[in-house]
C-alpha cells in the first residue's frame, strides 16, 4: 500500500471507494466520442473507476459498449446516460438555424443540410427500454448527466446492486438528486470540460468547482458523498478537492491524451499547444452550454450567446457535426468539436494506468 492509498483509505474517500468497490476514488469521466471501453478498462484495472459515455447511444449500442468494457475488465466501471428534457421539434427554429449556418457550409462548397434531426434521444425518452437493458447487463455503476431519471428507476437500479451517481452544478440540483436517492453526487464546476450537467440551462449559476464542493459539503454534510469534477488534473488538485470536503474526484480532460482515448491527432495536438490556454463555454454548438478549445465553432456559431432561434438540444449538434465533417474534408479543423476544461494545458500524454498511478503518487507527495 502506498501512502496515496493510505490517504484514500481514510474517512469519506474510503467510504466512497467502498461504495464504488474500487481501491482509488478517482473516476475517469465518461466522455462521448473520447472515452472508449479500452480507456475505461485500463483505468478500472488500475484500481480507479473507468467510465464509458453512452449518452448518445441507443439501447443496442449502449449494451454493446457495456459488454465490450466488461470483456476487458473484471473490475467495476461506470456507464453514463443523458437525462435532458425531451427534445422539442420546431420546424421554424430548425430552418432558421440552417439559414444561420448556410454561409459556413458555402465556405466549404458543401451542400447545406435540408433538415436537422436530433442525433440521439434522452434517457427519459427511452427510460423503460434502457432500464430493462441495464437490469440485464448490470454495469456496476450508472451515472446521469443533465438531469435525473425517475426515482423509481434509481430504486430499480440500486435494487439490482448498481451504484448510481448524478451530476449536479448547484446546491438546488444537489437537493433534487438527494431526493432522487442516488448513491453519490458528481459536483461539476464551471471549469469543467464538455457539457455542463446543469438541469435547466436558463438557470445556470456557473459555480466553480472550489465553491461548489464547499457549498455541498456545508449544506449536505451527512447526506451523500461528493465527487469533485472540473479543472482537476494532478495530485494537488485532487488533494485540494478532498480537503474541501469531496470524497472523490472525476477527471475528464486529464485522460484525453491517454493512448486509449478516441481523441484524434488534431485534438491531441491542440491540447499540447498554446490553444489549450483558451477554452470557452458556448451553447451554440449543441444547444446546451459546453466548454472546449476555442476554434471557429465558438466564434462563428454564435459565441457564448444562446441564439433566440436555436433549436432544442441536441438538434444543433447535427448541424455542427455535419459542418465539422465537410470542413475536415477540405482540410480545416476549425469546426471540430474539442471539449476540454480550463486546466487543459496541464494534460499529460501517458497510458491511463500510468496516469492513475501518477495521480495517486502525486497525492502522496502533496503535504
Ligand atoms: C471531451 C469531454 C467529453 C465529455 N463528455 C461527457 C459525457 O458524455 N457525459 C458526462 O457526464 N460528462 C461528460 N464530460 C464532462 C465530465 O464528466 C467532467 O465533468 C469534466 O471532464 C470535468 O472537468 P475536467 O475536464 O476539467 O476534468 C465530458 C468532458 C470532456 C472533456
Amino acid at each position: 500500500m502506498t501512502a496515496g492509498d493510505r490517504w484514500f483509505s481514510r474517512g469519506g474517500a474510503a467510504a466512497l471507494a467502498h461504495t464504488l468497490r474500487v481501491r482509488i476514488p478517482i473516476i475517469q469521466a465518461p466522455m462521448v466520442g473520447v472515452s472508449t471501453p479500452q480507456l475505461a478498462a485500463a483505468v478500472s484495472n488500475a484500481g480507479a473507476l473507468g467510465s464509458i459515455g453512452v449518452g448518445a447511444s441507443d439501447v443496442d449500442a449502449a449494451r454493446t459498449e457495456i459488454q465490450a468494457t466488461r470483456s476487458l475488465t473484471g473490475k467495476p466501471f461506470n456507464a453514463n446516460f443523458f437525462c435532458h428534457e425531451p427534445t422539442t421539434v420546431n420546424g421554424e427554429r430548425e430552418r432558421a438555424w440552417i439559414a444561420h449556418m448556410t454561409p459556413l457550409f458555402r465556405e466549404f462548397d458543401a451542400d447545406v443540410p435540408s433538415s436537422l434531426a436530433s442525433p440521439y434521444r434522452s434517457f427519459l425518452d427511452v427510460c423503460d427500454a434502457m432500464s430493462a437493458m441495464l437490469l440485464q447487463e448490470k454495469p456496476p455503476v450508472v451515472s446521469f448527466h443533465f438531469g435525473l431519471p425517475p426515482k423509481s428507476t434509481v430504486a430499480a437500479l440500486r435494487g439490482a446492486g448498481i451504484v448510481t451517481l448524478a451530476c449536479v452544478t448547484s446546491p438546488r440540483e444537489a437537493a433534487l438528486a438527494v431526493e432522487c436517492d442516488v448513491d453519490a453526487l458528481v459536483a461539476q464546476g464551471y471549469e469543467a470540460g464538455g457539457h455542463r450537467g446543469v438541469f435547466d440551462p436558463s438557470r445556470d449559476q456557473q459555480i466553480g468547482t472550489l465553491a461548489l464542493v464547499q457549498l455541498l459539503a456545508k449544506t449536505s454534510p451527512s447526506t451523500l458523498p461528493i465527487i469533485a469534477a472540473g479543472g482537476i488534473m494532478n495530485g494537488h488538485g485532487i488533494k485540494a478537492a478532498l480537503t474541501l470536503g469531496a470524497a472523490g474526484v472525476q477527471l475528464g480532460t486529464a485522460f484525453i491524451l491517454c493512448p486509449e482515448s478516441a481523441a484524434d491527432r488534431h485534438f491531441r495536438d491542440g491540447l499540447l499547444s498554446d490553444r489549450a490556454y483558451d477554452t470557452r463555454v458556448s451553447a451554440a454548438i449543441s444547444g446546451r452550454p459546453a466548454r472546449g478549445l476555442v476554434n471557429r465553432i465558438f466564434s462563428d456559431l454564435g459565441g457564448g450567446a444562446v441564439e433566440p432561434f436555436m433549436p432544442s438540444y441536441p438538434i444543433p449538434y447535427a448541424g455542427t457535426k455535419a459542418l465539422g465533417r465537410v470542413a475536415k474534408a477540405k482540410g480545416s479543423t476549425e469546426f471540430a468539436v474539442q471539449w476540454a476544461g480550463q486546466s487543459a494545458p496541464l494534460a499529460r500524454a501517458m497510458p491511463a494506468a500510468q496516469l492513475v498511478e501518477t495521480l495517486v503518487h502525486e497525492v502522496d507527495m502533496v503535504e
